[in-house]
C-alpha cells in the first residue's frame, strides 16, 4: 500500500546504475505458500558511475528475507544492511574488485493477487516482472539497463509441478527426495530482470518446429492447461507466420533453440515477451471456431506477433529506463500492425487502428492525463501502459516509415540492430539510427516524442482557374495538455492524392518539383505553409491525409458532395471510407443539435443515397464493405462534441441506423441471406468477410423490431457452430427487445460454463446492452457466482464493458454508475492496484460533461483517492484527474 506521499520519478534524473550484475543464479523451491528462492549474484561497481555513494541499494518488496552472504564466506549481520518496504541496502560492499552476494529469501505466491511476482493461477505458479516485479521474488537491481546471464532452477513436487519452464535452454534435470524434480534452465542472452519468467504446473504442451532463413531448427511448444489443448492451433499457426514475416519483411531471425507460450487465466494485461517463454492471457492464445469470434483469430495472431517480434525490439535490444516504453512498444505495435495487415486485408486493419486510435488514444491525449510518447515523469510506472505510449508509439514509428519510405526505414532498422544489440537504450538512439542511414536531420520530428497533446491540422483549398493551380494553404497547432502550455512546431508528413471530375486519379505536380508521382508527402514543418500544385485545368478534388499519414485532426471545409464524391471514388483506402464517416458524421452532429433541441429528426437523401450506392456495387473484400456500412462510434462522436452529451449521441445514432434500415431493407435482406451459409470453421479472407457483412446487415435490421428478423436472430443463435455467428445473434438478441433473450441467455450459459474466455462474453455482451434494465442487470451480474474480482479478464467483460462500452447508461444522470464504478474500484485496488488504476479511467473525463455529470464524477473521485490505503495507482490516476 501507498506510503504517504508518493514519489515523482523524472527522466531528467536519469543516472547509470552504481553497481551492474554479471550474473544471476536462481534456485527455487516452489510452494504456494512458500517458495523459497535463493540468488547468486556476481555483481561490480559499474566503472561509469557518477555517484560518490558507495552502499549497495537493491530492491525488493514483500520479501522474506533469510541470509545474506558477501563472497561465499562473509555472512551479513543485521549491522551490515538495513531493510526498508522497498529495498534492501547494503552499506559496505567491495568497489576495486567484482563480488558475490548469496540471497535467500521466502515469498508467498498465493497471496499475491496483485498478479506480479510470483503468484498462482489455476494451481500453476507463474511470474510476471515487468515493469517492476521481479523485485516482489528477490532482491535485484530492478532497472533494465542492469543486464545479466540468468541460470535458473526450479524445484518442485513432482505431481503438483510435473512442468517447470524458464527462460532459454534446458540443460539439466534430476530427481530429489520427497517427490520432487528439478530443472535447470539457461539464458545464454544477456537480459533485464523485467524478461525474467518461470511457469510450474500441470500442463499439457502442443509442440510444433520452425526453421529458420538460416537452416536452424526451433522447437515452438505452447503449455496450456489440459482441457484447453484443443484449443491452440491457431496460435501455433499465428506464431510461424510471424517468425517467417520476421524474417522476410526485417531480416530477423529468432536467436535461442526454443520457443515456448504459457497461456494463464490471470493475467493483468494481454501478454509478456518474456525470453524464450512468453507468458499470455489466455484470452490471447486459445480458439476453436465453436469458441473464438473472427476478431479473437485475428487478436490472437496480432498478440503472438507483438510478443514474438518484441524479441529483436524490446528484447535483444531494449529499454535503458522505463521512460523509453515507447522505444520497444511503438516500434513493435507498428511492426505487429504490419504484420497483420499483410496477414489479412492492409486496408481494413489500419482503419481499424486509426478507429481505436481516434476514440480512445486522442481522448488521453486530451484530457488530465495526457503525456508525450517518452514520458518525463510518472509516480508509478505502471500506468503508463497506455494507448499514448502504445499506439501513438507506433504512429510516430510509421510516420518514420512514411518520411523514410520502406527502403530508407528498413536500413534505419538494420543500422539501429546492428548499433545496439545488446544494449539498452533510449529513443533517441532509435531515430538517430534512422538518421545516420538515410543522412536526414530528424530534429524538428523528434519532438514528436516529447511533446503531448493532438496535432489540429487545418487546410484551406485555393483553385485558380488563370493560373490552373491549386493551392493548399495547411496550418498546425496544438492546445496545452498539462504541463506544457506552450507547444512547438512539429515536422508533419501529410500524404495527398488528387482527383478529377471523373473520380479519376490525376499527377501531383507541386510548383517547386513535379515528379508526376499520383501522389505526394508533403513536408508540414511551420505553422503554416502553402503548397501550390499546377497544371490544373479544372478544380481537382483533393485527398489529404491519405492512410492516416499523420495522427492528427484535420480540419477543413468539405461540403456533403464532396464528401460522398470522395466515398465513391477515392483510391486510398482509408480516406475513401474516412469520407463515408464524415459525411455521416457530420450529418449526425447537425441530429443531435436537432435531438437536443427538441426538433424532429431528418435524415438528408444525400445520406441514403451514399449507402445505396456503396451497396449497389460489388465488392472483394467484404470485411471492407462491412466497414463502409459502418457509421462512426458513440465513442468517436463524443470526440467531436465540446460539452458530451450520451443521451442525445444515442438517440441520433440510433435514429440513423434506424432510418436506413427501414430505407434499405431490402437490400440488407438480401446482403442478410446472400451471405447467410455454413461455413464453421473456414477463416480465409471470404468466409471471414461473409460472416462480418452478414451479421452488420442483422445488426441493421434488427433496429426493426419484426419478427421475421428476430428469428433469423433465433435460428443464427440456435444452429451457428462458430462464435462469430453465435455471439453476433446473441447481441442482437440482447441488444434490442426480443422475446426469447432470457431463454437464449440462459442457454447459452449453460452451454458455455466450463469456458470461462466464452463466458466472458457472455457478462460484456449484458453489461454493455443499451436496454434500459442495463444497469440493474450489471449489478446483477457483480453478484453472479461466476463473477471475481480476482480474475482480471472477469472484471473487465462486467465492470470494464459497463463504464467504457456502454456510456449510455455508465453516464445515466442519477450518478449511480458512477458510484459502482468507485465502489468497485476501491474494492478491487485491495486485490489488484494495476487492474483497478485502469478501470478507474472512465471517470478521468469529467471535464468533458456537463455541470451535474461533472460534480457526480468529481465526488466519486474524490471518494476513491480519499479512501484509506489506496495504492500509488490508483491515487497516481485519481490526484492528476482532478489538478
Ligand atoms: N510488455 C507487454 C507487451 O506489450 C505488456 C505488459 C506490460 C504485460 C506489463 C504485462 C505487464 O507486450
Ligand atoms: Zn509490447
Amino acid at each position: 500500500m501507498r506510503d504517504a506521499n508518493p514519489q515523482t520519478i523524472y527522466l531528467k534524473d536519469y543516472q547509470v546504475p552504481d553497481y551492474l550484475i554479471h550474473t544471476v543464479e536462481l534456485n527455487f523451491t516452489l510452494d504456494e505458500r512458500r517458495t523459497q528462492v535463493v540468488s547468486r549474484l556476481s555483481l561490480a561497481r559499474n566503472p561509469n558511475s557518477q555517484s560518490s555513494e558507495t552502499a549497495l541499494v537493491l530492491a525488493g518488496e514483500n520479501l522474506k528475507l533469510i541470509r545474506i552472504v558477501l563472497n561465499d564466506d562473509q555472512e551479513l549481520t543485521e549491522a551490515d544492511y538495513h531493510i526498508t518496504p522497498e529495498s534492501l541496502i547494503i552499506h559496505d560492499v567491495p568497489q576495486q574488485r567484482p563480488f558475490t552476494l548469496n540471497i535467500e529469501n521466502e515469498i508467498n505466491p498465493k497471496a499475491n493477487t496483485a498478479l506480479e511476482g510470483l503468484y498462482l493461477s489455476n494451481g500453476m505458479l507463474c511470474t510476471q516482472c515487468e515493469a517492476e516485479g521481479f523485485r516482489k521474488i528477490t532482491y535485484f537491481l530492478d532497472r533494465p539497463d542492469v543486464m545479466a546471464k540468468f541460470t535458473t532452477t526450479l524445484v518442485g513436487d513432482k505431481d503438483r509441478y510435473p512442468i517447470l519452464l524458464s527462460n532459454g535452454n534446458l540443460i539439466a534435470q534430476g530427481d530429489d527426495d520427497n517427490n520432487r524434480h528439478w530443472v535447470t534452465w539457461e539464458d545464454p542472452f544477456s537480459k533485464p530482470c523485467y524478461l525474467f519468467a518461470l511457469v510450474a504446473g500441470q500442463l499439457e504442451c502442443l509442440e510444433d518446429s520452425f526453421t529458420t532463413l538460416s537452416g536452424r531448427k526451433v522447437g515452438l511448444q505452447i503449455f496450456v492447461e489440459q482441457h484447453d489443448i484443443d484449443k491452440c492451433g491457431h496460435a501455433m499457426q499465428s506464431l510461424k507466420n510471424a517468425m517467417a514475416w520476421d524474417e522476410q519483411v526485417y531480416g530477423r531471425e529468432y536467436d535461442l533453440d526454443l520457443y515456448m507460450i504459457v497461456a494463464v487465466s490471470h493475467f493483468n494485461m494481454g501478454a509478456m515477451e518474456n525470453k524464450g517463454l512468453n507468458i499470455f492471457n489466455t484470452k490471447f492464445v486459445l480458439a476453436r471456431p465453436d469458441t473464438a469470434t473472427d476478431s479473437d483469430y485475428e487478436h490472437i495472431e496480432g498478440v503472438i506477433g507483438h510478443e514474438y517480434f518484441h524479441n529483436w525490439t524490446g528484447n535483444r535490444i531494449t529499454c535503458r529506463d522505463w521512460f523509453q516504453l515507447s522505444l520497444k512498444e511503438g516500434f513493435t505495435v507498428f511492426r505487429d500492425q504490419e504484420f497483420s495487415g499483410d496477414r489479412s486485408s492492409k486496408a481494413v486493419k489500419r482503419i481499424e487502428d486509426v478507429n481505436m486510435l481516434r476514440t480512445r488514444q486522442f481522448a488521453e491525449d486530451a484530457g488530465p492525463l495526457a503525456h508525450p510518447i517518452r514520458p518525463d515523469a510518472y509516480i508509478e510506472i505502471n500506468n503508463f501502459y497506455t494507448l499514448t505510449v502504445y499506439e501513438k508509439g507506433a504512429e510516430v514509428v510509421r510516420m518514420l516509415h512514411t518520411l523514410l519510405g520502406s527502403e530508407g526505414f528498413r536500413k534505419g532498422c538494420d543500422c539501429y540492430f546492428q548499433r545496439h544489440d545488446g544494449q539498452a537504450v533510449t529513443c533517441d538512439d532509435f531515430v538517430s539510427a534512422m538518421e545516420a542511414a538515410n543522412g536526414r536531420d530528424l530534429n524538428q520530428f523528434r519532438r514528436w516524442y516529447s511533446q503531448a497533446g493532438t496535432p489540429v491540422i487545418h487546410v484551406i483549398e485555393n483553385y485558380r482557374t488563370d493560373e490552373k493551380t491549386l493551392a493548399l494553404t495547411i496550418k498546425q497547432h496544438c492546445a496545452p495538455t498539462p504541463g506544457q502550455p506552450a507547444k512547438e512546431l512539429l515536422h508533419i508528413p501529410i500524404t495527398v492524392g488528387l482527383l478529377d471530375k471523373q473520380g479519376n486519379a490525376i499527377p501531383c505536380n507541386l510548383q517547386e518539383s513535379a515528379t508526376g508521382n499520383y501522389e505526394v508527402i508533403l513536408q508540414l514543418t511551420a505553422a503554416e505553409q502553402t503548397f501550390t500544385f499546377t497544371g490544373l485545368a479544372e478544380k481537382p478534388v483533393a485527398s489529404i491525409l491519405r492512410n492516416f499519414s499523420a495522427p492528427v485532426k484535420l480540419t477543413m471545409e468539405r461540403s456533403l458532395d464532396e464528401l460522398a464524391f470522395l466515398l465513391s471514388y477515392d483510391s486510398d483506402t482509408f480516406n475513401r471510407w474516412e469520407a463515408g464517416q464524415q459525411l455521416v458524421g457530420q450529418v449526425i452532429t447537425g441530429l443531435i443539435v436537432d435531438s437536443q433541441q427538441g426538433r424532429p429528426l431528418n435524415l438528408p437523401p444525400i445520406i441514403i443515397d451514399a449507402f445505396k450506392r456503396v451497396l449497389s456495387q460489388s465488392w472483394e473484400d467484404l470485411s471492407y464493405f462491412s466497414l463502409l456500412l459502418s457509421l462512426p462510434s458513440e465513442g468517436y462522436l463524443a470526440e467531436q462534441m465540446q460539452v458530451v452529451d450520451v443521451e442525445a449521441i444515442h438517440k441520433a445514432r440510433e435514429f440513423v441506423v434506424r432510418t436506413l434500415a427501414e430505407q434499405l431493407q431490402p437490400e440488407l435482406e438480401a446482403l442478410y441471406l446472400d451471405n447467410h451459409r455454413d461455413e464453421s470453421g473456414q477463416f480465409d479472407a471470404g468466409a471471414i468477410g461473409r460472416r462480418r457483412i452478414k451479421n452488420v446487415s442483422l445488426s441493421f435490421l434488427s433496429r426493426l423490431g419484426n419478427e421475421k428478423v428476430q428469428q433469423w436472430s433465433t435460428q443464427q443463435f440456435n444452429t451457428a457452430n462458430n462464435m462469430t455467428d453465435q455471439i453476433a445473434a446473441l447481441a442482437n438478441i440482447v441488444n434490442y427487445p426480443h422475446p426469447a433473450k432470457q431463454e437464449c441467455l440462459t442457454l447459452f450459459y449453460q452451454k458455455w460454463q466450463q469456458e470461462a474466455l466464452v463466458i466472458d462474453k457472455w457478462f460484456a455482451i449484458q453489461a454493455s446492452s443499451p436496454m434500459p434494465d442495463a444497469f440493474a442487470t450489471v449489478v446483477s451480474l457483480t453478484a453472479h457466482p461466476a463473477f471475481d474480482l480476482g480474475t482480471p479478464n472477469r472484471v473487465r467483460a462486467v465492470i470494464g464493458s459497463f463504464t467504457q462500452a456502454n456510456s449510455l447508461h455508465f453516464h445515466a444522470v442519477n450518478g449511480q454508475g458512477y458510484e459502482f464504478l468507485a465502489n468497485h474500484v476501491i474494492a478491487l485496488d485491495i486485490l489488484n492496484p494495476q487492474v483497478a488504476s485502469r478501470m478507474l479511467g472512465p471517470l478521468t473525463s469529467w471535464r468533458r460533461f456537463d455541470p451535474t455529470r461533472q460534480n457526480l464524477m468529481k465526488t466519486q473521485l474524490e471518494r476513491v483517492m480519499n479512501s484509506p490505503s489506496i495504492s500509488r495507482d490508483v491515487y497516481e490516476v485519481a490526484s492528476k484527474s482532478l489538478m
